[in-house]
C-alpha cells in the first residue's frame, strides 16, 4: 500500500517512520522548503513535494495529514475527494458540521476517515476498556481526567483543544455514549483569548458524569485518567512507567441497618500487566488495517465526529 504524508513539522516524522516500516511511504509533502529539504536527506527514495495537489495526483491509496489543526478539515475533504484513505491529526475539524461532511463524503466513497486519537491504542487505555466491557468495575458511574502541567503554553489553540481532545476521546470511547450536556468553565490568564485553565463537566443520557481538568498552569504534571465503577475503581496514569493501570477494591458496600449510613469495602489493589508495544505505531497498523477492509471503518468516522460535537459545545460554552 503507498501512502503520502503531509506536514513534517514535530508529529509527523514520528507517523513517517512508522508507515515507512508498514507500509510503502512513496510522498511526503510540506510547505517548509527547510522541513522539504531535512526530509529528503532522510528518506532518499521518497518523493518530496510542497505542493498538496502533487501528493493527491499521485499512486498513493491512503493520505496522512498532520499538518497544523486549522488546515485538517480542508486538506482532509480534498484528499477524500480525490478517492484517498485519510489518516488526519486530531481533531479532523474545528466545527461539528465540518466534521459531519467529512464521515459523508468517506461514507459515500466507501474510504477510511480516521482521526488519529492516539490514546485509544494505548495498552493502557485498551486495558480500561477490556475492564469495563467485562464487567470487572461493575456499573461505571464517572470518570475524570486530569491533564496538567506547567508545560509548553500554546498561543493559537487554547487547553481545551490542545489537551481536551485526547480524554474527551478515551472518556467516549470508554462509556461509548455521547453526552447530553457538555460544559466548560475557564480563564485565559496568560494570552488573551486563549483558555489555559480549563474545567469541564459531561452528563450522559444514563446518568453516568465525567469531568477533565485542563491546565498549562498548575503544579503537577499528570495525565491520570479515573474510572469509578460500582464494584472497583481504576487509574491509568500515563506519568507512571511500571504502574500505567491500578485495579482498586473499592467500592460502596451496602447501607448500615441501624445508622442510615453506607458501609464501604476496601480490599486489594492490583496492577494488570500491560504491553510496552508503541501506541502511534498501533494505531498506524490500525488504520492499515481499515484500509484493507478490515474492521468497521465507519465507526471510527462516527466516533470522531461525536468527539467534534462535544469539544464544540464545550467550546461554545466557554465562550
Ligand atoms: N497525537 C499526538 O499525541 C500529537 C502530538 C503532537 C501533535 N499532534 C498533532 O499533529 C499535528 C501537527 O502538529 P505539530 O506539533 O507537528 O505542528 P508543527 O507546526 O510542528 O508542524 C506542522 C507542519 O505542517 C506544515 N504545513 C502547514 N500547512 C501545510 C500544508 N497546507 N501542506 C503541507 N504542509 C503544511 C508546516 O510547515 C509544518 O512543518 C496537529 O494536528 C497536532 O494536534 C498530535
Amino acid at each position: 500500500m503507498n501512502v503520502g504524508l503531509a506536514g513534517l513539522g514535530y508529529w509527523g516524522p514520528n507517523l513517517a517512520r512508522n508507515f515507512a516500516e508498514l507500509a510503502d511511504l512513496t510522498v511526503l509533502c510540506d510547505v517548509s522548503e527547510e522541513r522539504r529539504a531535512e526530509f529528503a536527506g532522510r528518506y532518499p527514495d521518497v518523493r518530496v513535494t510542497g505542493d498538496f495537489d502533487e501528493l493527491l495526483a499521485s499512486d498513493v491509496d491512503a493520505v496522512v495529514i498532520a499538518t497544523p489543526v486549522p488546515t485538517h478539515y480542508e486538506l482532509a475533504k480534498r484528499a477524500l475527494e480525490a478517492g484517498k484513505h485519510v489518516l488526519v491529526e486530531k481533531p479532523p475539524a474545528m466545527r461539528a458540521a465540518e466534521m459531519d461532511e467529512l464521515v459523508e463524503i468517506a461514507a459515500a466513497s466507501d474510504l477510511t476517515l480516521m482521526p488519529g486519537h492516539l490514546l485509544l491504542y494505548h495498552p493502557g487505555v485498551v486495558k480500561l476498556k477490556q475492564l469495563i466491557d467485562a464487567g470487572e468495575l461493575g456499573d461505571v458511574l464517572t470518570i475524570y481526567a486530569n491533564r496538567q502541567n506547567l508545560g509548553i503554553v500554546r498561543v493559537n489553540e487554547n487547553a481545551l483543544w490542545s489537551l481536551g481532545v485526547h480524554d474527551l476521546s478515551v472518556i467516549l470511547y470508554l462509556l461509548d455514549e455521547e453526552p447530553s450536556e457538555a460544559v466548560a468553565h475557564g480563564n485565559a490568564f496568560l494570552t488573551p483569548g486563549v483558555e489555559d485553565v480549563v474545567f469541564c463537566f459531561l452528563r450522559f443520557p444514563s446518568g453516568r458524569i465525567a469531568h477533565m481538568h485542563l491546565s498549562w498552569l498548575d503544579p503537577h504534571k499528570m495525565r491520570r485518567i479515573t474510572v469509578v465503577g460500582r464494584e472497583k475503581m481504576v487509574v491509568f496514569d500515563d506519568m507512571e512507567l511500571e504502574r500505567k493501570v491500578t485495579v482498586y477494591e473499592k467500592a460502596p458496600w451496602k447501607r448500615a441497618e441501624t445508622y442510615g449510613e453506607w458501609q464501604t469495602r476496601s480490599g486489594d489493589i492490583y496492577i494488570p500487566k500491560i504491553e510496552t508495544s508503541e501506541p502511534l505505531r498501533l494505531e498506524c497498523q490500525h488504520f492499515l488495517r481499515l484500509v484493507e477492509g478490515d474492521g468497521d471503518r465507519g465507526k471510527v468516522a462516527r466516533d470522531g465526529a461525536m468527539v467534534v460535537r462535544a469539544l464544540e459545545q464545550l467550546q461554545d460554552s466557554l465562550g
